[in-house]
């Protein structure tokens, strides 16, 4: 007998035949369903919200109540073992081979894993980013994206994702952990390669190539590491190196060398690409939704609305897309057996157009009472760790860009704008915008 969710059985709706036929033949994998993947996901909640992805092997979890369900049971959904499978799928052993061989180590990651050693772990990354600790950040945070903006304002055109929203994220990120300026792009190729093994859609050519790149991060991790060890600074990589964990009986251990190069590579990496995806999404919604540049110009000066732009922004435009689970046990989930030992991807920006939640779910409504609902950052123990970081980052970059720069348009047709071939995030490549200076 399957043990059950909380979630309760929500009723199927008869589908078109377009949605039937995506659902008889669509799958997650297909790039163009990446790029435009609201129909599937529409079709997918009304007729099969637990959908198994023949394309993937895996099984989608698409309405928001079903998330959050899911998404709140570490113990019967594991965050470890669903990672274990997605990484580099079907090629971990040579990937992980490939970095004991030429990346210093193979370094599992230490918080995406399972209670009770997550708890352990994530007290202390949570340490990091309190609240208070992103508010005292805020000053400097605004310095850094004023002068980016300001860089590019008088040059008219620019490529939106690779010119501000990527050496945005980046540069902040540099300087919390202390890493060296400049290697805006070396860190940019890294982030690639660490997002393309959760994309599930690499040959064994470009999972070599990309684990080629993540050793040469490693190294370059490990040397920073060893600099700190010898003498600390007062930057992240000082506190991680430096850092002792206390376990549930209070006794206090140190981070082992492999939990600390794991949780700097964490740090240098979740945040980045999904960061820049939400600022690279706001170009996209400001060149393509109408009004949304006079809102924004509207909300600009006012905190609390600013506050609730962003919030609705990563609702209706949520950079993560779909991040893993593994079934421990046969479970029930809104009417459908999850086998034991299945591989789930939890599809937040489903969860987010779920219409039962979201009236109207691609309205951009600032208004709306349950704001806050939404899966962008996750949910449950493993909730984005940096959420503070990233609102304040979205935040500041939405208030300089509508401060600095006036009338910005598309530079190519929409049509022609490139995702990225990955099921983990709904990311823009490139972004060519045109633009005056204010
Ligand atoms: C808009 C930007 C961001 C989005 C949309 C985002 C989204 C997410 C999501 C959906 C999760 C849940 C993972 C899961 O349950 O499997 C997560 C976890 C995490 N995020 Fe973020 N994130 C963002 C920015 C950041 C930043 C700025 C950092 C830090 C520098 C960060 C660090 C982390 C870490 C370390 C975890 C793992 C937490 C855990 O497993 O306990 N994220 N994020």
């Amino acid at each position: 007998m399957a043990t059950q969710t909380e979630s309760k059985v929500s009723e199927r709706l008869p589908l078109t035949p377009d949605e039937q036929k995506l659902i008889e033949t669509g799958t997650l994998k297909d790039s163009g369903i990446q790029a435009q993947p609201r129909d599937f996901y529409r079709a997918m909640r009304k007729g099969q919200p637990i959908f198994h992805d023949k394309g993937l092997d895996s099984w989608l979890v698409t309405r928001h109540e079903d998330i959050w369900a899911v998404q709140s049971d570490p113990v019967t959904f594991s965050v470890k073992h669903g990672y274990a499978e997605q990484y580099a799928r079907g090629m971990h052993e040579e990937f992980q081979a490939y970095l004991r061989e030429h990346g210093g180590g193979f370094f599992p990651d230490a918080i995406m894993s399972d209670p009770p050693y997550h708890t352990r772990i994530r007290r202390l990354m949570e340490q990091a980013f309190t609240a208070r600790r992103v508010k005292e950040l805020e000053p400097r945070l605004h310095e850094i994206v004023r002068d980016l903006i300001a860089s590019i304002a008088d040059k008219g055109r620019c490529d939106a994702v690779k010119d501000i929203a990527q050496p945005l994220t980046i540069r902040v990120i540099v300087e919390q952990l202390g890493l060296d300026h400049g290697m805006e792009k070396e860190i940019s190729d890294w982030s690639s390669a660490v997002t393309a093994q959760i994309g599930a859609m690499q040959s064994r050519e470009t999972m070599l190539a990309n684990a080629a790149k993540i050793a040469e991060m490693q190294l370059y991790i490990i040397g920073k590491m060893k600099e700190r060890e010898k003498e600390p600074r007062e930057d992240m990589i000082s506190d991680i190196v430096h850092a002792q964990v206390t376990n549930e009986d209070g006794s206090v251990e140190k981070l082992t060398f492999d939990e600390a190069v794991s949780l700097i590579r964490a740090m240098l990496i979740a945040g980045n690409d999904t960061t820049a995806t939400a600022i690279g999404n706001l170009f996209y919604v400001l060149t393509t939704k109408p009004g949304m540049a006079g809102l924004l110009q509207e909300v600009v000066g006012d905190e609390r609305r600013m506050n609730r732009f962003v919030e609705e922004h990563l609702r209706n435009e949520p950079p993560v897309r779909a991040l893993s689970r593994m079934a421990l046990k046969d479970v029930e989930v809104n009417g459908t057996v999850i086998p034991r030992g299945a591989h789930m991807l939890l599809v937040y920006d489903s969860g987010n157009d779920d219409e039962t939640v979201f009236p109207d779910p691609r309205k951009f409504d600032m208004d709306r009472p349950n704001i806050g609902r939404h899966v962008a950052f996750g949910g449950g123990p493993h909730r984005c760790v940096g959420l503070a970081l990233a609102r304040m980052e979205i935040k500041l970059a939405a208030q300089e860009i509508s401060r600095q720069l006036k009338d910005i348009r598309l530079a190519i047709p929409e049509s022609e704008i490139a995702y990225l071939p990955t099921v983990a995030t709904h990311t823009i490549e490139s972004l060519p915008i045109t633009y005056g200076k204010r």
